[in-house]
């Protein structure tokens, strides 16, 4: 038998240094925070949850809305007594924020010893090679080689069931109001390849769901075979993985939605029926103004042609009110527009101006008109959602076991749509995937049983 590599591990465990991560913002940060703590896995690091006991704290912030810096300055000034408790402890910020303003955080935050760009992170074990030298290390490049490939391969420990990998980063689209085109870059996708083997390694290590993740993860065009592969092509392949069981992908553009992709809706078991397609607005006067680059009526065509394929898809969405120039009669288009594709789930914004957006030189909608629209839009969502929940009361759906739930006996995992569930049966293991007939929809979870 090959030896184990966890079991060489252990040896210098017991003098391993503490890191403790704090993520903030979508899953791509979630994965990359996982492969952060890879990287510093190869320094001798071991994650922590309590940051009082880190020999290394690392930031990993957001910048798609409002005041993301200054949480991160505050967070920072919470992070001060730790650091005169312990004058060893390192600090660094990580994620869209560092990218955005490194040298100003530097300027800022004597006490941060690091930051890193979200395309830089395979460089973490040098720059901690240096903080510890005693430097202040800042590295927010877009460098031209490929940051999957240089960090480490992970310890090839068991993994949780439903894992993240990214295969798609950066975006070309400039909508007005967005700051990603600019903190992460112009789109990039991962070859097929190396796609392929992480997700082979995921499903070695327990994973049976997978998430393929992209800023515009439906423009995916890596290389492969023949040329550039679709993201409908990869999860065709992607299916033929044995042990593999699910497999979801976000965040998707109207305008990428292509003819064998919305087939794949419908043709491809292993596919799971839950799609996330924001649409931001109802308006096509906004819509234009936004850069969308579709109108409402095309969103719409999509959306039938897609449960065309897929009758039973759920969809989520994300929308933004109070856009520079909205008015009522386009936030009414917006209201028409959710009531006409009823959504499952949706994450909804007040628009905030980002320095250096197109956007952010047009004049704004007065707060409170922009607040009331907010909690108008939330009104009608909460309620689509608590509807197509109770319609799931009787049905029978699959679910994924995740982790034991906060009752005693008590496992949650997740139903092909999505749901949280809830399930009280000793059948239930971790990572087994069940029939579970639903009994029961509380407010943002369903309850069930395991069906004969
Ligand atoms: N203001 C408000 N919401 C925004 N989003 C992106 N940029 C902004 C902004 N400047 C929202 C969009 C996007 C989601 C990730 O965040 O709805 O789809
Ligand atoms: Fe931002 Fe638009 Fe690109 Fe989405 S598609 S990341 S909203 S610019």
């Amino acid at each position: 038998m090959t030896p184990n590599p966890t079991d060489r591990r252990e040896s210098f465990m017991t003098d391993a240094k503490k890191l403790f991560i704090k993520t903030y913002g979508c899953q791509m940060n979630v994965y990359d925070s996982e492969r952060m703590a890879e990287a510093l896995g190869a320094s001798g690091y071991t994650v922590t949850d309590t940051p009082d006991q880190a020999d290394m704290i690392l930031l990993n912030t957001c910048h798609i809305r409002e005041k993301a810096a200054e949480k991160v300055y505050s967070e920072l000034g919470r992070l001060k007594p730790l650091k005169s408790a312990n004058p060893d402890l390192k600090i660094g910020v990580a994620g869209c924020v560092a990218q955005a303003e490194g040298e100003e955080i530097m300027r800022r935050a004597p006490l941060v010893d690091l930051v890193v760009g979200p395309q830089t992170y395979h460089r973490l074990p040098a720059m901690e090679r240096a903080v510890r030298a005693g430097e202040r290390a800042v590295d927010t490049e877009f460098p031209e080689e490929d940051k999957f490939e240089h960090l480490p391969k992970g310890p090839r420990a068991r993994r949780a069931p439903a894992a993240f990998l990214t295969v798609q980063e950066g975006c070309d689209k400039f909508c007005a109001f967005c700051v990603v085109p600019y903190t992460r870059g112009a789109e990039v996708s991962r070859p097929v390849d190396r796609v392929l083997r992480e997700a082979r390694d995921l499903v070695e290590r327990g994973v049976c769901e997978i998430t393929l993740l992209g800023q515009n993860v439906n423009a995916y065009h890596g290389a492969g075979d023949g040329g550039a592969w679709s993201l409908a092509r990869l999860i065709r392949e992607m299916a033929r993985i044995d042990g593999l069981e699910r497999i979801r992908f976000t965040t998707s553009h109207p305008n990428d939605m292509d003819d064998d992709l919305i087939a794949a809706h419908g043709d491809e078991p292993k596919l799971m029926p839950y799609l996330h397609l924001p649409v931001q607005s109802g308006s096509d006067r906004i819509l234009k103004a936004m850069n969308r680059k579709h109108s409402a009526a095309q969103y719409l065509r999509v959306i039938e042609r897609l449960r065309a394929a897929r009758p039973d898809l759920l969809l989520s969405g994300d929308f933004i009110v109070g856009f520079p120039g909205e008015t009522e009669q386009d936030f009414e288009d917006t209201m028409a527009l959710v009531r006409e594709v009823r959504y499952g789930q949706a994450y909804s914004f007040k628009y905030s101006a980002r320095p250096g957006t197109p956007a952010a030189e047009r004049a704004d909608v007065p707060d409170d008109v922009a607040s009331d629209r907010l909690r108008r839009l939330q009104a009608l969502l909460t309620e689509q959602q608590r509807d197509l929940q109770a319609e799931m009361v009787g049905r029978e759906v699959s679910v994924l076991f995740e982790k034991p739930g906060r009752l005693p006996g008590q496992m949650v995992g997740k139903s092909d749509y999505l749901h949280a569930v809830h399930v009280a049966d000793p059948r239930a293991q971790v990572g087994q995937i069940a029939r579970v007939r639903i009994v029961e929809s509380a407010a943002n979870s369903l309850r069930g049983e395991i069906a004969a």
